[in-house]
């Protein structure tokens, strides 16, 4: 177990591509950590650096206290499962997981070591038998805790690919290290496999509490799983939160649309005051600023916002059911029923929206309809600096 540190970490290809800029971040022993962000963003080079597989080109990576900079993969006792988790296809379950044991030397203990003559042999033929039982104890162990006890003798053609999945984890789990490092392991599944795996790396994390670094560019898997999420863009952290507070208080534009499905509506807006009351003013509709609001709004009279708001949070059976709520009219231009709930497709002025509403809620498509706004939910961001105002 280990606590994992990156401090003012970066990497620079060949051609100057920085793929990692300035990456600050202290992931505590046992935590689940999660990096999310779009294609090409940073994740598998921040990992592979945390790994020892990539040259660090700038700052400090510690684990357990050590400073690892120069120290080689195998030595950072680290084990990682990547999308293509190439398993041996020639040995058996077992000796998959085993393979990596029989490579270690094995420490025999001092004292049990006879002296005298044949020792070396005696002791040989005693330190190798020692060695497969605990290889043995090792490989059973994980095979239980993954539930793959009754593969242990098939070869990884004759397995599904959740089956395969398992394996691969299995072998890092012999290995017993301090920090497990994860790249899209579950890419390759199917989505009904990658939603039960999901389940399944969660539960092993609650039973091991090793640490966990995961990296995906799903945001679903990320709110999911991990205790913190680290949102990158472009190679630098956008935010470092639980998936709660990710949800709620995005730092900036860029957060608020990423996590969340469907994603977050926005809308440009003008701040504007009518004889000391303000408003929220697109060209279609006028909201007027909840008076808690006023404080951070008041220096933006006169200046263009972009207004936030997720789809939950309009013309959903509890926006609907608040006293007097404001409301937008918008016309609707596609009814998508999902059973526990109907998403609308929504158009007001040029902007189109989303809303969840109740799926019962009597409506066709080209209604005009009002939909109430949970103004205590909604957001306004500086869309020049993009960050969140409210
Ligand atoms: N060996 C390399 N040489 C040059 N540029 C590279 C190299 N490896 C990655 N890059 C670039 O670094 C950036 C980050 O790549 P990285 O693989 O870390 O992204 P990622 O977030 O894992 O993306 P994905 O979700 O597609 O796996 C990208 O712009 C990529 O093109
Ligand atoms: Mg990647």
């Amino acid at each position: 177990m280990a606590q994992v540190t990156l401090e003012h970490v970066g990497k620079v290809y060949p051609g100057d591509v920085r793929a990692v800029k300035d990456f600050n971040l202290t992931i505590e022993d046992g935590e689940f950590i999660v990096m999310v962000g779009p294609s090409g963003c940073g994740k598998s080079t921040t990992l592979r650096m945390v790994a020892g597989l990539e040259e660090i080109s700038e700052g400090t990576i510690k684990i357990g206290g050590r400073v690892v900079n120069d120290v080689l993969p195998k030595d950072r006792n680290i084990a990682m499962v990547f999308q293509n988790y190439a398993l041996y296809p020639d040995k058996t379950v077992y000796e998959n997981m085993a393979f990596c044991l029989r490579m270690r030397k094995y420490q025999p203990e001092d004292d049990k070591q006879r002296k005298g003559p044949f020792a070396p042999l005696i002791n040989w033929w005693r330190n190798r038998r020692e060695k497969n039982a605990e290889i043995d104890r090792r490989v059973r162990e994980a095979a239980d805790i993954l539930g793959i006890q009754d593969l242990l003798d098939r070869r990884p053609k004759a397995l599904s690919g959740g089956q395969r999945q398992r394996v691969a984890v299995g072998r890092c789990i012999v290995r017993n290290p301090a920090v497990f490092l994860f790249d899209e392991p579950l890419s390759n599944l199917d989505a009904k496999m990658r939603v039960q795996m999901r389940t399944e790396i969660s539960r092993l994390h609650n039973k091991l509490r090793t640490t966990m670094i995961y990296v995906t560019h799903d945001q679903t898997e990320a709110m999911t799983m991990g205790d913190r999420i680290v949102v990158m863009k472009d190679g630098v952290i956008q935010q470092v939160a639980t998936p709660s507070e990710l949800y709620d208080n995005p730092n900036n534009i860029f957060v608020a649309g990423f996590i969340g499905t469907p994603p977050m509506n926005f809308f440009d807006v003008e701040i504007q005051n009518n004889d000391g009351e303000l408003a929220i003013k697109s060209d279609a509709f006028t909201l007027n600023v909840p008076q808690n609001w006023m404080d951070a709004v008041a220096p933006h009279v006169g200046h263009r916002l972009t207004f936030g708001l997720r789809p939950e949070h309009v013309g959903s059976p509890s926006a609907e059911a608040q006293n007097h709520p404001q409301t937008i009219a918008a016309d609707i231009e596609v009814i998508e029923p999902m059973g526990s709930e109907t998403y609308l497709y929504m158009k007001v002025g040029d902007a189109g929206f989303i809303a969840r509403v109740d799926p019962h809620r009597a409506c066709s498509v080209g209604d005009k309809i009002d939909l109430a706004v949970m103004m205590d939910k909604a957001h306004l961001f500086n869309p020049k600096t993009t960050e969140r105002i409210i």
